[in-house]
């Protein structure tokens, strides 16, 4: 990846950050794209003081036009795109029987639209380049849906599709797409949840590894699909969860012999 060019959305905090900081260290030049705000300036100085090549570009990733602006000022600042990672996201605040249809397009927008609207952006600069690698930050909620939050759910199973469907369609032109698939992740997103004592029990008992993930834990995972190491993988979705979905079950993680007898 060293001397190519990544976009990498939500590169303003949380697993989006993390990512930004492990693919610079590998020499890639980053332009991390989040709202216009002053984390999205942090994280720009943070990323230069440690003396990655970096620019940040202030977009809403939900509106088509402002992406396509914004991928033309990245090829504007390094002339190439070689790597796209779809990291920005919200989560959702209200349950599913209070939501308002404004609620539903809001995340739909973000969460769906917007990994629809930015590879959808980047395919000529990466074709025309010979290829590239893009991966989608999906979701355990991807796999299976979690209780009250419907809108959440639909758009992370929408971002696996989308991560197969333009996998199919891009293999040819030398282009791989891949998801990741986080559990619970200590980022600001979450920070509220992991903060409380019984849910941090309750991650315990669900987890088989008995804790959330760290961002830099995602960003390793990301790293490895973007790289040529992964160079036969596409349309894959891996779960980055410590176990949780893989033992899915009514036993206590921490039980090793479930014996209900
Ligand atoms: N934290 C978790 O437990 C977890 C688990 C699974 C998946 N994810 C997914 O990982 C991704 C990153 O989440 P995170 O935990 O790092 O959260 P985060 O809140 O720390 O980061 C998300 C970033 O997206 C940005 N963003 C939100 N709306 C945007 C918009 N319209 N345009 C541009 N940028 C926008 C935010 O400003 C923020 O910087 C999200 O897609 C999230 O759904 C998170």
């Amino acid at each position: 990846m060293a001397g190519g060019v990544g976009i990498i959305t939500g590169g303003a905090g949380g697993i989006g950050l993390a990512t930004a900081h492990v693919v610079a260290r590998q020499g890639v030049s980053v332009a991390i794209v989040d709202l216009p705000g002053p984390a999205l300036d942090r994280a720009e100085g943070e990323l230069a003081g440690v003396g990655a090549d970096v620019r940040s570009f202030a977009c809403d990733v939900s509106e088509f036009d402002a992406v396509a602006q914004c991928v033309a000022d990245v090829l504007a600042w390094r002339g190439r795109i070689d790597a796209l990672v779809n990291a920005a996201g919200v989560i959702q605040k209200v349950s599913t029987i209070r939501m308002q249809p404004r609620d539903w397009l809001t995340l739909i927008g973000v969460n769906q639209s917007g990994v629809f609207n930015f590879i959808q952006s980047v395919i000529p600069a990466m074709t025309a380049n010979g290829g590239g690698a893009i991966v989608n930050v999906a979701s355990i909620a991807g796999v299976i849906a979690v209780p009250g939050r419907a809108a959440y759910n639909a758009a992370k199973h929408a971002v696996i599709g989308l991560t197969r469907s333009y996998a199919a369609d891009l293999a040819g032109r030398g282009v791989r797409v891949n998801a990741v698939a986080p559990g619970m992740v200590d980022t600001p997103m979450t920070a509220r949840y992991i903060a409380a004592p019984q849910f941090r029990e309750a991650l315990r008992d669900s987890i088989a590894m008995g804790r959330a993930g760290q961002p830099d834990e995602i960003a390793e995972a990301i790293a490895f699909l973007l790289s040529d190491k992964a160079s036969y993988i596409t349309g894959a979705i891996l779960p980055v969860d410590g176990g949780f979905t893989a033992t899915k079950t009514f036993a206590p993680s921490s039980q090793t012999e479930f014996d209900p007898a």
